[in-house]
Formats: structure tokens, sequence, C-alpha cells
């Protein structure tokens, strides 16, 4: 053995001198590696040791050969995709919820964690204003939270038959715009619902959907002999951060009985602002609500909260209680992996604990509206420059645009330029198609992201875009 127990103090301390100088340095490095396909595996054995090494060659080897080929999401140039980073206090339990390696599957192998749990996400349901009826969870990602829920739909559908006989010929319908992120399209794939009765809805002008078309396509649907059983509601799409009419579209489904899920993954986080609270006004009437503290409140991947109006469904739905988990006491307790697909469950209700009470919500809130601030200061800037159009206003902190310079052709100019500017490693942009263009997103969320990072996106997109 190179690292034992007695070893956990020294390993453990030069790892934190490494995450420590990491952090310190973070800007000097390019957002994105500078390795094409196959660099590091060619560094990499190709058999595993037989004998034990010493941990300061695999720190070594750390540094020099995995670090390199890394991109650096905790970077203050990542405006990719939604940025997920870590908080400081987050990082800390992280590592002391490693060190407990507990399962949180039932109450019993892990009480406090359990209560824990219960506890946290209730503050966050405060935090979000949401009705105390609503009672949460914790998943790993924003996939399997709706993956739950869509199965929930299925099963409430087929008066929880599905489970055991299978869908027996009837034709479940799931109703979502094509905002969407494609976790629903996968969610409804798996669910042996079928991707052809995934019906995508029409949004509007301003992307949400069409509560008009929804009611439609139901009775449309109905008078075909389908049964309709959910609608996802859109808060917060990916691409340019659409938003469902919600109010509307809720009121829409209730009156068919349909299972409500709300996807607001990421624009979730920013509810715990009065002023954003408005995007989503009615999201209260839904079954399932579902964010994402580990995209945007510096919660570090994974972690996926999914607030549920009533848990019997879901429970009835995910739940097995097979011998060697019966527990006594079982129906006082809340066994956790009874509402979720895995049975073995880290301790993420730590690291939220950590971070609830080392930054208050006052702290985390201002974050948000920082970010929000910043990135509509930025837009300012691309608005005002005749060589950018801007082609999604700032939706929270993410918006679109096109490299229009007069004469150019936009079409071969902007994909060029983002090309350019993710060689270039100092900030990190990704493209989306919207409205059957490729633009350029710039999606602000990285908890290390100061003002200054933020606006010298403009100056570094257009120092590029002079270059090509
Ligand atoms: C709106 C939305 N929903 C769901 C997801 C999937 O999240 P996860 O990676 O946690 O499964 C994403 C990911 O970016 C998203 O943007």
């Amino acid at each position: 053995m190179s690292a034992d127990v007695d070893d956990f103090a020294r390993w453990s301390a030069a790892a934190t001198a490494w995450s420590d100088n990491y952090l310190a340095t973070l800007r000097d490095r390019p957002v994105r590696p500078n390795v094409v396909v196959g660099d590091v595996a060619a560094k990499l054995p190709q058999l595993p040791p037989e004998h034990g090494e010493p941990m300061d060659d695999i720190l070594r080897d750390f540094d020099s050969i995995i670090v390199p080929g890394m991109t650096h999401w905790q970077h203050p140039g990542f405006f990719a995709y939604f940025p997920t980073s870590a908080a400081v206090p987050a990082m800390i339990a992280e590592q002391l919820a490693t060190t407990l390696c507990a399962q949180t599957m039932l109450w019993q192998t892990s009480p406090a964690a359990t209560e824990l749990e219960q506890r946290v996400v209730d503050w966050l349901r405060h935090a979000l204003d949401l009705p105390g009826h609503f009672k949460g969870v914790l998943h790993d990602t924003a996939t399997t939270a709706t993956f739950s829920a869509v199965l929930t739909m299925r099963e409430r559908a087929l008066d929880w038959q599905g489970l055991t006989a299978g869908l027996g010929g009837k034709r479940l319908r799931i109703y979502a715009s094509d905002q969407v992120h494609s976790s629903i399209d996968k969610a409804v794939r798996l669910s042996g619902i079928g991707q052809d009765n995934l019906v995508k809805i029409a949004v509007g002008d301003d992307l949400g959907m069409d509560a008009n078309a929804l009611q439609a396509a139901i009775s449309g649907d109905l008078a075909a002999g389908y049964t309709p059983a959910g609608v996802i509601v859109c808060v917060g799409g990916t691409a340019v951060g659409a938003i469902d009419p919600v109010r509307d579209v809720i009121k829409v489904a209730k009156a068919h009985d349909l299972y409500i899920h709300v996807d607001a993954a990421w624009a979730g986080n920013a509810m715990i602002c009065n002023e954003f609270r408005h995007l989503w006004a009615g999201a209260e009437g839904a079954d399932s609500i579902i964010f994402n503290p580990y995209k945007w409140l510096g919660a570090v991947s994974d972690c996926s909260v999914q607030f549920l109006a009533d848990p019997t469904p879901q429970v009835r739905t995910l739940g097995l209680r097979p011998d060697y988990l019966v527990t006594q006491g079982d129906d006082e307790v809340t066994n956790f992996n009874e509402w979720t697909i895995p049975l073995g469950r880290r301790f993420r209700a730590l690291k939220l604990w950590f971070l609830l009470r080392a930054y208050g919500l006052n702290g985390l809130r201002a974050v948000i509206r920082n970010q929000v601030a910043w990135i509509r200061e930025l837009e300012a800037k691309f608005d005002a420059d005749a060589n950018f159009t801007v082609t999604s206003r700032a939706q929270l902190a993410l918006f679109s645009f096109r490299y229009t310079p007069a004469g150019g052709d936009a079409d071969k100019l902007t994909p060029k330029l983002l090309e350019k500017i993710n060689r270039d490693g100092r900030i990190y942009l990704t493209q989306t198609n919207h409205n059957g263009q490729f633009v350029i997103r710039v999606s602000n969320g990285s908890f290390h992201t100061t003002r200054e990072d933020v606006l010298g996106v403009y100056g570094t997109v257009r120092e590029i875009a002079k270059t090509l």
C-alpha cells in the first residue's frame, strides 16, 4: 500500500495545496486544453499496474498528464453551455462527504444525511418561495430527475399497471415545447412511451409554448384514441433560455388531469431572487419541479433538486422494498431510495448545507444578481457595435449573437469566429441553432467570474473578429 490511513493527512494536505494553487493561477491557463484526440491516452499505460505506486508519482502525473488535458470549468473565462462551478464551502463539504463514504439510501443507513436532506431541500423550497406542501429530494442530475417524473407520468396514466404489465397497447402522449433540453426526449424514449409520442408544441415569438396549441394537440390526441399523460414545462431552455407561459400551460394541463413537470434546471436557481420569480409565475401549480444548484449556485456537480407537490405517485412508481432493505419503522421514516432511480445515493445534502450556511441566501442572491447584471452590460456592448447582431435578448445570464459585419457572410463568419475564439483560450463560448441560424451563446454563471471578466468578453471577441 502506498497510501493508507496513516498517510491520509499528508496526501490530503498535498491535494489541498495543489487545489489552492490551481484556483489562484487558473486565470493563467487556457480555458480549453491545447490537445488533440489521443494526446492524453498516449501518455497512459495500456495495462494497469500490478504493484502499488508511490502517491508522489500519482499526484505528479495528475498534474502533468491529466490537468493539461482538462477543460477548466471553474475558469473565470468559462461562458460555454451552462457553467458549473464549485464554491469553496461546497468543495470542502464534498471532501468530508467522501471521507464519510456514506450511502444515503435508507434513513437507517445514514439518519443524519436523510434528515439533513429533508431540511436543506426545504430551505431551498423556502428560498424559491414555493408553497409548504412541496416535499423535495436530491438526484444526481436533472436528466435522472426528469426521467423519474416521466416514469411517474406513465404509471399514473396506466394506473400503475405499466410497472408489471408494460404499456398494454396504450398510446401515451407527453407534451413539451421544442425549446426543451434533450433530457426530455431521452426520458420519453427510455420510458417506453417512445419519441414519436413526445408532442412538440409550437412556440410563439417569445419562444414560450402556445397554450392554445397545447389545448388543440391534447383534444386532437384524445379524439384519435391516444392517452395524454403529462406536460413538461420549460423554464429556461438550454439554447437561448426560452420560458413557457407557466400559468397558462399548467391551466390547460390541469383541465385534462395531466401530470405537470417543470424543467428549471438552470433558471430555477435565479428564483431565489424575488425580482426574477415572475418568470415562472404559476409554477406552484405543478406536480414536479426541478433545478440544479450545481449549475448556478456553486454546489459542485452533481446535485439536482426535485420538488414534488405529492411524493406518493413517484414513490409508488420508483419505490421497491425487497427483504434486504426492510428496516424497522419504515413507515415513520423517509427512505429516499424509494423516491429516486438508483439505490445507492451520495451524501449531497452536506454541500448544500455548507453552501447555504457559508453564503446565506443573501450571499447567493448577490452572485446571481451580479451575473445577470453583468451579462446585460455585456449585451449592451454587442448591441452598440454594428459588426454584431444580438440574436436573442439576455434571458437571465444568457444571450446570443452573430458576427454580421457589413458585406460579410455571417453564416460563414460566425462559426469561424467561434472556432478562433476557442482556440485562443482566454474565453470559452459555445453555439446553438436559433431560428435556423448558427449563433454564439454567452452564458454567465461561473462562481469565480468577475464583472471585468464578463465585460472583457466583448474586447476579446472584437479583437479576434478583426483577425478573420
Ligand atoms: C434546461 C436543462 N434541463 C436539463 C439539463 C440536463 O441537466 P443534467 O446534466 O443535470 O442532466 C440541462 C443541461 O444543461 C438543461 O440546460
